[in-house]
């Protein structure tokens, strides 16, 4: 097995570039296939996030070609598969993208549940309310979603009961090319729903108000080609700026939006850090002691619950008693079990962890529980004095490009190491 090896206790300090947004890219990916033409998408991260969706669609026939490390080109003409195999969808969330784009462009699709990091419960009864609004029957079999409108898809009024990135994406990619108006309420309005939205107009969609609570989509008959950039990843921003934070750093972080990273750089000022913005970049600086603060995590534009293990890392050191309350997932604290080896001193009740900050944290051998998590890990890590360990990376490596150069790049102590597999646990 791979794992990261972290000599700890160094000032990060320089300038590191972020890649494009994960999260957007696995849903512009699949979104391209509604336009049965060719669509070339620029500033994708090399994540294997991206290259698992990507694969997808090869298997349903499409031809993706790469261009560039972060530049592709997706040609659908020829794609006629609507049924996503268990192999590949198991390995992350956004499979489930493909429901939305395949019912939108074929009338119909089969999407075994998608995998990813686990939260607790992850239901997708949104999803489906949404396609079914739309006139898709919907029927799940031995782990499969099958989708089916034989008479086409209609546009519909349809109210979220929750705030749901994946089902306001869903519901969007199906209702693209729907006859009449589509009118979502309550949608998401992260930064990637804005960007699907952009990406969809440019193949010649006909959508309004991403961003706000109620987007609506005049369905039209046919989409055609594109060339079109991702935006900046605001995740893989923070958990740098968090990096610089918890390690006494001096960081540049470039390619940002500095308008996605507020409610962040709001929480590092709170806690004794200096940062400046500039147009598409941001500088953190530390060089006294942290405060502690508090942070309740909320769908956009609240503190981004894919920010709060990081947080946490940082919060660790932060002199006085900080919290974190997690208004979005059911249970995301797995990673602190983690994160006290390291020293830390954390408490967690419900969806409530609490922190009393230490001087120190220390190296530890961990492993990272899922993709955020696994960031927070690498975080305490830099922080901490001595030599960590972390194990499980492929979790982080769904979603962090080139983490290691990066972190190099500012001058951190990190190396990728083959080691043998832990022998299984039931082996006598
Ligand atoms: N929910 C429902 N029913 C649904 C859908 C969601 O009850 O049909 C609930 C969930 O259980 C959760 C809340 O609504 O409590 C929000 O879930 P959401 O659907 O917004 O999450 P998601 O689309 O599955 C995306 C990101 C996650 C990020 C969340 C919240 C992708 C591929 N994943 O997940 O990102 O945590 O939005 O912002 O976009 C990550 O990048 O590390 C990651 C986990």
């Amino acid at each position: 097995m791979d794992i990261f090896v972290v000599e700890g206790g160094k000032r990060l300090e320089g300038s590191i570039t972020v890649g494009g947004a994960k999260n957007a890219a696995v849903a512009i990916i699949p979104a391209a296939i509604l336009s049965g033409d060719i669509c070339r998408i620029e500033n994708l991260p090399t994540i294997s996030d991206v290259s698992v969706i990507s694969q997808i669609l090869v298997q349903l026939g499409a031809k993706v070609t790469q261009i560039s490390n972060s530049v592709i080109e997706i040609d659908s003409r020829n794609l006629t598969g609507f049924q996503v195999s268990q192999e590949l969808a198991k390995n992350m969330r956004a499979s489930y993208y493909l429901l939305g784009a395949l019912l939108g462009r074929f009338n119909r699709a089969r999407v075994p549940m998608p995998g990813g990091c686990y939260f607790g419960v992850r239901p997708i009864d949104q999803h489906l309310k949404g396609f079914e609004a739309l006139g898709a029957d919907v029927g799940l079999r031995d782990g499969v979603v099958s989708l089916n409108a034989p008479n086409g898809l209609k546009a519909n009024h349809i109210f979220m009961d929750v705030v749901s990135v994946g089902a306001t994406i869903n519901v969007m990619l199906a209702s693209v090319k729907a006859e009449g108006l589509t009118i979502i309420e309550n949608v998401a309005k992260e930064p990637h729903i804005v960007d699907l939205a952009n990406f969809l107009n440019s193949m010649g969609a006909d959508v309004r108000g991403a961003g706000t609570d109620v987007i609506k989509i005049r369905g039209v008959k046919e989409l055609h080609g594109t060339t079109y950039s991702i935006i900046p990843d605001q995740i893989e921003a923070g958990t740098y700026m968090l990096a610089a934070a918890a390690t006494g750093g001096d960081v540049t972080v470039n390619n940002i939006i500095p308008k996605h990273m507020e409610c962040i750089s709001k929480k590092l000022v709170e806690m004794g850090v200096s940062v400046y913005e500039y147009d598409d970049s941001i500088r953190i600086i530390r060089d006294g002691g942290l405060k502690a603060c508090s942070v309740i995590t909320m769908p956009h534009p609240g503190f981004p619950t894919d920010m709060q293990p990081q947080m946490a890392a940082v919060m660790a050191l932060a002199s006085g008693t900080s919290s974190i309350t997690e208004g979005v997932w059911e249970n995301r604290f797995q990673y602190i079990a983690e994160l006290v080896k390291f020293g830390a001193k954390a408490d967690v009740h419900g969806r409530v962890a609490t922190f009393s900050g230490v001087e120190q944290l220390n190296g530890a051998s961990v492993k990272a529980t899922d993709l955020r998590g696994g960031a927070a890990m690498v975080i305490a890590a830099l922080a901490a004095q001595g030599e960590s360990s972390i194990r499980e990376i492929f979790h982080i490596e769904r979603g962090y490009e080139q983490l290691i150069d990066k972190l190099v790049g500012v001058g951190a102590s990190i190396t990728r190491k083959t080691v043998p597999d832990p022998p299984d646990k039931d082996e006598k």
